[in-house]
């Protein structure tokens, strides 16, 4: 099962980068600008990799990307990843940014931003894949910084694809970014946001009315709630699920007891995406063969999630049309009818 999950053609559209950095790498990070860090070996950055839920994730989570200070980290981390994702049989990959941990402690929004497009432009050649790059405004700090943050951010306006919210969820409802999104929505960027993580339902619901949001990240709450369901479906919203994330973080407390395959089978627009792999034991392939071993999730099963992720991704016609072209192609070859 494990080689079809990999052989299968995918789209990623819910990591996050400053999560794929991976302890070798923040080790080398540090060093380079003479950083202290509470680790010396790989190992011990492993062994502090212990969450009771989201708060406790994201305090080191800020903490580490500290190392991440010029252009160049931001090309190295992109291009590692691209890297790991290639070798999952992703072929095409949306990425979130946070650009306001970076900018907040002095790092310039143009050197994030270059940064990262430049690997993701050197990996689109390297791997022969498409990539988007999507910044999220963090939920958890004042609307008038993340204005400000799409202002400046306009200036590189041709390098976004959309925008999303992330960070601590519980008491910080989507309301509050409708202006900015607004704003986005306005300048022709998608928009896409995390709810109902450690949110309630009624959060995914608030994103949906206020945001306008075209997908929900996570959304696992949103199961609580049969009308909300129906209403996923009807609007056909997808919802990019991270299992793997949800388990570490105690969103659910077994992968046994994860809503993906129930909504699934309820026709909703699934994803399965890795969330921040480094911390949370797995890049995509890992996340599809854990549900799949959790779920008991059939092989048609993981042809029709890699078929969603790429009628859920921001991709021209043209290009969708191709990347499904490609996933029926492998499913007639292994005989799976779809
Ligand atoms: N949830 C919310 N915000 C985040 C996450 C997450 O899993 N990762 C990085 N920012
Ligand atoms: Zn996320």
């Amino acid at each position: 099962m494990e080689g079809f999950a990999r052989g299968l053609p995918k789209a990623e559209l819910h990591v996050h980068i400053e999560g794929t950095l991976e302890a070798d790498l923040l080790l080398e990070l540090a060093a380079r600008h003479g950083l202290s860090l509470p680790y010396r070996t790989p190992a011990d950055v492993r062994a502090a990799y212990r969450f009771t839920d989201l708060a406790s994730f994201l305090g080191l989570y800020y903490r580490n990307l500290e190392v991440l200070r010029d252009e160049d980290d931001f090309r190295r981390l992109t291009l590692a990843y691209l890297a790991r994702a290639a070798d999952d049989g992703v072929r095409h990959a949306e990425v979130f940014f946070d650009p306001q941990s970076h900018t907040a402690r002095g790092v310039p929004l143009g050197a994030v931003i270059e940064g990262i497009w430049e690997g993701l432009a050197e990996g689109e050649g390297l791997h022969g894949m498409s990539t988007r790059l999507i910044m999220c405004f963090l939920r958890d700090r004042d609307v008038g910084e993340a204005e400000r943050t799409l202002t400046e951010a306009l200036a590189y306006r041709g390098l976004l694809a959309g925008v999303g919210l992330d960070s601590a969820e519980r008491g910080h409802p989507p309301g509050a970014f409708a202006g900015v999104f607004a704003r986005a929505r306005a300048e022709g960027l998608a928009t896409v946001a995390h709810a109902g993580e450690e949110g309630p339902a009624e959060y995914v619901r608030e994103a949906l009315d206020e945001l306008h949001i075209q997908r929900v990240d996570h959304g696992v709450r949103a199961a609580d709630d049969p009308e909300l369901v129906a209403r996923l479906r009807r609007e056909r919203v997808p919802l990019t699920m991270c299992p793997l994330s949800n388990v570490k973080l105690g969103v659910v407390s077994r992968l046994e007891e994860h809503p993906l395959k129930r909504l699934l089978d309820a026709g909703l627009i699934v994803t399965v995406n890795s969330d921040d792999p480094a911390y949370f034991g797995g890049y995509l392939v890992d996340n599809f063969v854990a549900a799949q071993e959790a779920l008991g999730l059939r092989r048609r099963d993981l042809v029709r999630l890699a078929r969603n992720s790429f009628e859920a991704a921001l991709l021209d016609e043209e290009e969708r049309r191709g990347y499904l072209a490609e996933v029926d192609a492998f499913a007639a070859r292994r005989g799976v009818a779809v």
